[in-house]
């Protein structure tokens, strides 16, 4: 659904040696883009509605969860079921279930015994609001109700998807929680140089479950081998890219437009691509990412364009 706004040559019909050459129109529509987030969140809300734990908990989640956030791992799921030939709407479940995985990684990063931050989102994080034991049980409930979206009968998910769609969720939270480690705790082998250290928490704990989330949206698509490559592909540059440009914020943002404290990986000693490569080196990786994921989302044709449109806008993101 381009836009036009930022059109590229139209695309015919072609082999996939031609889709490569011709340029895939870039969807960046803010109306449409916002339209998918309402429903995302109407959809969000509505799961967690419809699963009340019990209230001071119910309150927490929906704290953690809903009220402000980008929303980027539903949406990319998303856009990668629409680049993949099917309605966005049918990544919807998938959608739901990465973002309460990441919902609860933010949780558990802002503790003290973690990165020990007051401010997510633009407001208290969960453990200044609610305190530090409901932060802890809030972050271990919304892990289990990610699975318990995808295992819900009444979710419009084929049933061939379902165990393919968990498979992706465990890979994601695994490895997330491995990042984590590397990055709180350290651990990583010693014989890897400080590039190799930094692409290994950063793949982990931030590109592992923006990959999933492409895939599941693509799996939720059903898409072909073709297909689930170029979205993988994608992803893994994507996924990457965003922790690269996370660490810029941090080192060059504001915390009033990021919406978290800036300046606390440089204080905390923190592996970082600015504190490893400075600040024009991790630019040049974040470019060199954006062409990998450019050239991928371009491979899947005119129904990429929506990928295309959200490369960009995180490209060039300033919280
Ligand atoms: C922040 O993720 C944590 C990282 C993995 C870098 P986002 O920047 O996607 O956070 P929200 O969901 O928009 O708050
Ligand atoms: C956290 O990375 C990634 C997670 C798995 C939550 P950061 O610690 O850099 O994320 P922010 O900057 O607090 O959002
Ligand atoms: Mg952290
Ligand atoms: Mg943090
Ligand atoms: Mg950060």
């Amino acid at each position: 659904m381009p836009d036009g706004s930022n059109a590229g040559e139209a695309l015919p019909v072609a082999t996939n040696r031609l889709r490569l050459r011709v340029k895939t129109q870039s969807n960046t529509n803010p109306a449409e883009l916002k339209t998918i987030i309402t429903q995302i969140d109407a959809s969000i809300a509505s799961f967690l509605d419809g699963c009340s734990l019990t209230t001071n908990l119910d309150e927490a989640i929906r704290y953690a969860v809903l009220g402000g956030g980008k929303r980027l791992r539903p949406v990319l799921a998303w856009r990668a079921a629409e680049a993949c030939g099917r309605a966005g709407a049918c990544s919807i479940p998938a959608g739901i279930a990465v973002e309460l995985i990441h919902a609860f990684s933010l949780v558990h990063d802002d503790l003290p015994a973690m990165d020990d931050d007051d401010l997510r989102r633009g407001r208290p994080t969960l453990h200044i609001q609610s305190g530090e034991a409901m932060a802890i049980l809030a972050g271990d409930a919304m892990l289990t109700l990610a699975f318990e979206v995808i295992m819900d009968p009444s979710s419009a998910l084929e049933e061939s998807a379902r165990p393919r769609l968990l498979g992706e969720v465990c890979a994601g939270t695994r490895a997330m929680i491995v990042g984590q480690v590397h990055d709180t705790l350290g651990g990583m082998p010693e014989s890897l140089s400080e590039e190799e250290k930094l692409q290994l928490i950063h793949r982990n704990k931030t590109g592992a479950l923006i990959s999933a989330a492409c895939r599941m949206g693509a799996i939720c698509a059903d898409a072909d081998e073709n297909q689930l490559a170029s979205i993988t592909e994608f992803s893994e540059a994507i996924g990457l890219q965003f922790q690269v440009v996370d660490d810029l914020l941090d080192a060059e943002g504001d915390a009033a437009t990021v919406g978290k404290a800036t300046g606390k990986d440089i204080e905390a000693g923190k592996l970082t691509y600015p504190s490893v490569l400075g600040i024009a080196g991790s630019r040049k990786v974040a470019a060199d990412l954006h062409d990998r994921a450019m050239a991928a989302a371009q491979s899947l044709g005119p129904d990429g364009a929506g990928l295309v449109g959200l490369l960009e806008k995180l490209t060039n993101r300033q919280h």
